[in-house]
């Protein structure tokens, strides 16, 4: 969803997805609802960026007006998730906010402990924190009990390695970082055993369910990361593993219902629990 726009904008290196008004916003949501979709992730691009992305907190912005739009018209239908960072939020696109060139990780904690409970009391079922701050995913459960919000789920984005495949989406949410990049706080593509001690960490600090990301090319980090710990476990099918696929099939070179469910499934026997994907719209339609 964007701030602003008077119509839907089509994004256009992810074919089949645009930036939502808050109207359309809530009648897609039905409509994927409908289909038989469980739940809904909610970005939102604000109007206005600021250097410590203010607008993520406000309880008045865009964020949680979609949030509250979303739950007022699903109710107990689907839950309604709360993507969780800074970067679409802030002018210089990092997902916390900055000292000097750095990320200050406890400063950063603490505007996440105050959009958590912002999120929670617009509506919003689950948060998921995907800024891989050291030490969110208990910062986050303390500040939410402290409001009350005791039962607010914590999806935690456990193993987020720093990805190529991030491209479409930083031009759909509009939070490429303005400079450097995100490896000091992402994970390293070559590495599983630091996704196995995220794990740890995330749910010695309270994490509910855990997720990995991107998924394809991380199938191996899911199933040890289910293996392991046993909680549930998501998988988020990201922009560019999408675009790959959508840019094959408008070229006639896959066929797209076939090459879908086949990654899907792949991801699902890889052990995922539940999958955050583009092609959940029409995924629900062929299996229905
Ligand atoms: C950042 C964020 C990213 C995505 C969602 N939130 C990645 C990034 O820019 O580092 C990627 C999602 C996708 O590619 O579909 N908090
Ligand atoms: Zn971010």
């Amino acid at each position: 969803m964007k701030e602003g726009i008077p119509v839907p904008a089509p994004i256009a290196s992810m074919p089949g997805v645009s930036q939502h008004t808050l109207e359309s916003l809530v009648k897609e949501a039905r409509e994927l609802v409908s289909r038989g979709i469980s739940g809904v992730l909610l970005f939102a691009v604000p109007g206005h960026k600021d250097a410590s992305g203010s607008q993520a907190g406000d309880p008045a912005g865009i964020s949680q007006r979609g949030l509250t739009a979303l739950k007022e018209e699903l109710g107990d239908d689907a839950v309604v998730i709360a993507d969780l960072c800074l970067c679409e939020y802030t002018s210089h696109g990092h997902c916390g906010v900055l000292d000097g060139a750095w990320v200050d990780n406890d400063a950063t904690l603490e505007r996440y402990e105050q959009i958590a409970v912002a999120q929670a009391r617009a509506g919003a079922d689950i948060v998921a924190p995907s800024g891989m701050m050291d030490g969110q995913v208990g910062a986050i459960r303390a500040a939410l009990d402290d409001a009350g919000f005791t039962d607010t789920v914590i999806l935690a984005y456990t193993a987020k390695y720093a990805s190529s495949f991030y491209g479409p989406f930083r031009d759909a949410a509009e939070g490429a970082p303005q400079f450097g990049d995100r490896r000091s706080y992402q994970q390293d593509p070559a590495n599983l055993d630091e996704a196995t001690r995220e794990a740890a960490l995330d749910v010695a600090e309270g994490a509910d369910a855990l997720m990995v990301k991107p998924a394809t090319h991380y199938l191996d980090v899911l199933r040890a990361i289910k293996d392991r710990f046993g909680l549930p476990t998501a998988a988020y099918n990201v922009s560019g593993e999408y675009s790959m696929l959508m840019a094959a099939a408008q070229r006639g070179w896959i066929d797209e219902r076939a090459a879908t469910l086949e990654t899907l499934t792949a991801i699902r026997r890889a052990g995922a629990d539940l999958i955050v994907t583009y092609h959940a719209k029409k995924a629900a339609e062929w299996l229905s």
